[in-house]
Order: structure tokens, then C-alpha cells, then sequence
């Protein structure tokens, strides 16, 4: 079968390979050369992800019978329909579906309007004028949000990024004059306490098949200090759950998908595709922080590298319905991934530096390597502005992991940054700790 896949990161290097290992030939768009994608894909196009009438031609003309969509932007801007108009069944949601992630107050509206559970206080406001009602209603212990796509960094935490109401004030009016995410609206919402942790599934419009549960580092330091950014390290446990998750709990979270996938449905945006959840685990149980109409990245290359299942099959059934808890078999390992990024990245990466990433060697060492926003020219990688490579290590325990992880690392040289911290003991140990505490279980 032929297969369309669509974007250039580490999460679609994951995509081509799972799809290639189904037996699919796989034809990719994307912007930058991406060497692992580009030795696999039997035709590539670079182009710009967002230019629906192109990448579409370039479906029809490559006679490709699904397509699978990685990032966002596309989706926002409707690639997914325009690939279903022209006959290629697509396993990512069409524009109104996406909206579960393009618009962050449609999500918020959503939850509440079919009640789900999982749902939290929050208020949008579309002018400073109603700011000071809203405060009065949730307090300054906020979170503050531009309602529109602002891959994950646009995000302001009261107590971290804002000490006081007029840097909340400042923050809200930066937004409402800027158009920050190309809507000026803004979230509040009531700040969350607890572990962060990702469930995706895969979604047919009506059934959802959750995958192994997944937790991401999104800031940039270790010690998990410094700028957010796109995630720079996940692991996932044996047993699909987390050191500091219970099996109740990951369950919570999968009802709460189901949920907001049926009221998708009865809002006339059915959803096929992936969907990811992103959820804070409080003192309460799991609670929505946000929802992506995709793979994460990282997350995609932890689970992707354990889906036993023929992939292009999955897909098939995202796209046109009938998929089923059987179809998806993961291998029961823990996986580890870490990213190398280019030096500065979170703040001002250093772009367009050559790296050296031993490919032989990372095998060698049992470690899985993906590449990601690297521009391959003349046999050389170079950095862009995004993360670079993805390495993942996939064992009995996420110990093991983590080490072929670290070895596999160790290959690849150059002015890059990695967070050794992620998915280390001591690391775990704490957020289990953590977690103890805010469930009160230790005093
Ligand atoms: P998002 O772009 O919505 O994923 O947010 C980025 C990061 O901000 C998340 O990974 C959380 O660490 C933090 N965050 C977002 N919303 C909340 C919330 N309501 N409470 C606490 N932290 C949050
Ligand atoms: N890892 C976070 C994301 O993909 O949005």
C-alpha cells in the first residue's frame, strides 16, 4: 500500500518507520531534509506543510491510497479535508475536529458543555475590560494562556512566570494586543498541582484505543528548570503505566478521551486520528491540561517504537472506522527518549551547525535513533532551530532503557544540549514522592 506521510520532525522520521515496517511504501512531504525520512520514503517532496493544494497534488500523484498527517499547523489549515475531498482517507482529523487543539477555549467550551470529567475553572476574555471580573472569579493562582496554536510555549504560570496580578495584567494585554497564536483571546484557567502525563489513542470517530502512557520534560534544563519547550525527553513503563500512576487513574484519563471524543461527535466533528491527552494527575484524579489533534513529540517515538501492530493497518482504520482494542499490540518494554538539541534551544538555538551522529554506533549500542528538524546537506547534518535527534532506548526496565538511551547518545557530537537527567532514578524517585504527598499519603 501506498501511504502519504505529511511533516519532517523525529515524531514523522517514527511515523515512516512504523508505516515502512508495515510494508507500506511511504511518500513524504516536508519542509527541511530529513535524512532518516528521506532514506526511507520511496518519493519525498520538500514544500510547505500548509500548502494544501500542493502537498494534495502530490498525493494524487504519487497514487497514494491514506494519508497520515504529523504536526498541527496543516490541520489547522484543513489539509486533512482537502486530502479526504480528493479520495485519500486520512488519519488525522479534519479542521473542525482539530479544534480540540487549534483552539484551546473551544476545548475548555466543550468539556464543560458535555461535562465532562477532568474539566477545570477557567474564563476566556477577549478584552482587557473583562479581565478584572474574571480574576475576581478564579484568583490570581492562574494560568494564562493565548487561546490559539503557539507550539506550547506560550504558556504563563502563576508563581513561576508571574509573581503578581500586574504581571498577570501585563501578560493578558501582551496577548490581546498581539494576536500571540493568531486569535486574541485569553485562557485563564485555575493552575493545576500534580504530575503531568500523556495517554494518545488511536480514535476511528467512535472507538478510542489507548496506548501506553507517556510522560514528557518540557522544560529545557535539568532539574526540570528553564524555558518550556517542544519536550525534550519522555519514557513509558513495562506495563504501560508510570512510576507514579495507578491503573485507576490511566483508566480515569481514557474515559475522559472517550468522552470528549463522543462529544465531538454530537458537535458534527467526528474525530480520526491520533489524539493526545495531556494530563495533570492532582489530589483528585486526572484533569485535562490540553489536548492535541496528533502524535506528541517526543511521545510518538516511545510508542511507536513498541506497536508490534501492522501501523498502515491502524491508520486505515482511523481513517475510514472499525478499529478495535486487538489491533494494537504494544511490546511489554519500558522506553526512554531523549533528544538532542542544538545548544540555546528553549531561548536562541544555534542553527545551522554541523553535527556528527554515528549511526553505526547508536545500533550498535541497541539504541533506536530518529532524526529531527536537521537539514541534510552534502552527506552533513546541520542544526535548524528545533531539536535535532531523538534517541530512544527500549528494555525490561526504564533503568535499562535509560542507559542504552545515555550510550546511544554519546555518538552524536557537536554544539548540542541534552537533559541527562530524564527518566534517571533519582528522578523518578521524586516525582513518586511527589505524587505520595499531594495524594496524602505521606505527610
Ligand atoms: P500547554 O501548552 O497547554 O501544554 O502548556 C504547557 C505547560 O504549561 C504544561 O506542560 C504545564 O506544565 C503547564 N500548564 C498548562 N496548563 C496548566 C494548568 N492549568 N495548571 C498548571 N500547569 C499548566
Ligand atoms: N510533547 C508535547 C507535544 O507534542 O505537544
Amino acid at each position: 500500500m501506498k501511504v502519504l506521510a505529511v511533516g519532517g520532525g523525529a515524531r514523522e522520521h517514527a511515523i515512516v518507520e512504523a508505516l515502512a515496517r508495515s510494508g507500506a511504501q511511504v511518500y513524504a512531504c516536508l519542509k527541511n531534509r530529513n535524512p532518516g525520512i528521506s532514506r526511507t520514503a520511496k518519493g519525498m517532496l520538500l514544500v510547505d506543510e500548509n500548502d494544501v493544494p500542493k502537498v494534495v497534488d502530490f498525493a494524487k500523484a504519487s497514487g497514494v491510497e491514506l494519508a497520515v498527517v504529523g504536526p498541527e499547523a496543516p490541520l489547522e489549515v484543513g489539509l486533512a479535508d482537502g486530502l479526504n475531498s480528493a479520495g485519500v482517507p486520512t488519519a488525522s482529523p479534519t479542521k473542525a475536529a482539530a479544534r480540540i487543539e487549534t483552539s484551546k477555549s473551544f476545548m475548555r467550551d466543550l468539556m464543560s458543555k458535555h461535562k465532562v470529567r477532568g474539566a477545570i475553572r477557567f474564563v476566556v476574555i477577549d478584552t482587557m475590560a473583562e479581565l478584572d471580573d474574571a480574576l475576581g472569579n478564579l484568583g490570581n493562582d492562574i494560568v494564562v494562556k493565548p487561546t490559539g496554536l503557539t507550539g506550547g510555549k506560550g504558556v504563563k504560570v502563576f508563581g513561576e512566570h508571574m509573581k503578581s496580578r500586574k504581571d498577570i495584567e501585563d501578560y493578558c494585554g501582551e496577548i490581546l494586543g498581539k494576536e500571540i497564536g493568531g486569535s486574541a483571546r485569553v485562557v485563564l484557567e485555575e493552575r493545576l498541582v500534580g504530575e503531568e502525563f500523556t495517554i494518545q489513542a488511536f480514535c476511528d470517530g467512535r472507538t478510542v484505543v489507548p496506548m501506553p502512557a507517556v510522560q514528557d520534560h518540557k522544560r529545557a534544563y535539568e532539574g526540570d528548570r528553564g524555558p518550556n519547550t517542544g519536550g525534550m525527553g519522555s519514557y513509558s513503563q513495562k506495563d504501560g503505566l508510570l512510576p507514579f500512576l495507578r491503573r485507576t487513574e490511566y483508566e480515569d484519563a481514557v474515559r475522559i478521551t472517550e468522552d470528549v471524543v463522543r462529544a465531538l461527535r454530537k458537535e458534527g466533528a467526528e474525530y480520526h486520528g491520533t489524539m493526545y491527552g495531556q494530563f495533570m494527575l492532582t489530589r483528585e484524579g486526572p484533569k485535562v491540561i490540553e489536548f492535541n489533534a496528533r502524535f506528541g513529540d517526543p511521545e510518538a517515538m516511545n510508542v511507536l517504537s513498541l506497536l508490534k501492530s501492522d501501523f498502515s493497518m491502524i491508520c486505515g482504520k482511523m481513517a475510514l472506522g472499525g478499529i478495535s482494542m486487538k489491533d494494537a499490540e504494544f511490546a511489554p518494554k519500558a522506553s526512554v527518549c531523549k533528544y538532542v538539541v542544538p545548544e540555546g534551544y528553549g531561548t536562541k538555538s544555534l542553527a545551522g551547525e554541523e553535527i556528527k551522529v554515528d549511526e553505526q554506533a547508536i545500533t550498535r549500542e541497541g539504541a533506536i535513533l530518529y532524526y529531527a528538524n536537521v537539514n541534510e546537506k552534502d552527506g552533513k547534518v546541520f542544526t535548524t532551530t528545533s531539536r535535532s535527534v531523538g534517541v530512544v532506548g527500549l528494555a525490561e526496565s526504564i533503568d535499562e532503557a535509560e542507559r542504552i538511551a545515555e550510550k546511544g547518545i554519546n555518538h552524536v557530537s557537536g554544539r548540542i544540549h541534552v537533559r541527562h537527567d530524564i527518566a534517571k532514578n533519582h528522578m523518578l524517585d521524586a516525582k513518586v514522592m511527589r505524587m505520595q504527598k499531594i495524594r496524602g499519603d505521606l505527610k
